[in-house]
């Protein structure tokens, strides 16, 4: 597993943009705000934040709503190349289980992804984070 616990410098920009949504986060039952950012492989970025329902079950993860944005404002083809989260809570954040599998239907496999540890920040390849994520063809 290749983790890089130094932030690159091309990815500070989109960490800033993740921060910025993540002061929009809706999220009274866990008080835990998150932010995710985007960055297409046509150039643009698209942010989200974690919108949270009384159900709980029902609540939506920043990333995956920075996924429907991108959908949303762009259309189906486009391709993740990067990806950024933040939470404003000091904590460590990976994307969830779900995330990981939304995210796989339009990021590159080798796209960095950019998420707070315990002490800073840990990049990876998104194959490293759902290894065989976007394989259909299995033998
Ligand atoms: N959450 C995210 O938005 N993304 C993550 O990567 C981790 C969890 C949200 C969901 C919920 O609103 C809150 O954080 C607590 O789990």
């Amino acid at each position: 597993m290749t983790m890089k616990e130094s932030t690159e410098p091309e990815l500070e920009p989109l960490l800033e943009l993740a921060r910025k949504a993540a002061e929009n986060s809706y999220s009274p039952y866990s008080e835990f705000r998150v932010g995710a950012a985007l960055r297409l492989t046509n150039g643009e970025t698209v942010t989200g934040t974690n919108v949270e329902n009384v159900s709980y079950g029902l609540t939506i993860c920043a990333e995956r709503a920075a996924v429907a944005r991108a959908i949303s404002q762009f259309g189906p083809t486009i391709r993740i190349a990067a990806a950024a989260i933040v939470n404003l809570n000091g904590k460590a954040s990976p994307p969830c289980g779900a995330c990981r599998q939304v995210l796989a239907e339009f990021i590159d496999p080798g796209a960095p992804v950019v998420f707070p540890v315990a002490d800073g920040t840990c990049t990876m390849a998104f194959s490293e984070l759902l290894p065989l994520g976007s394989e259909m063809k299995l033998k």
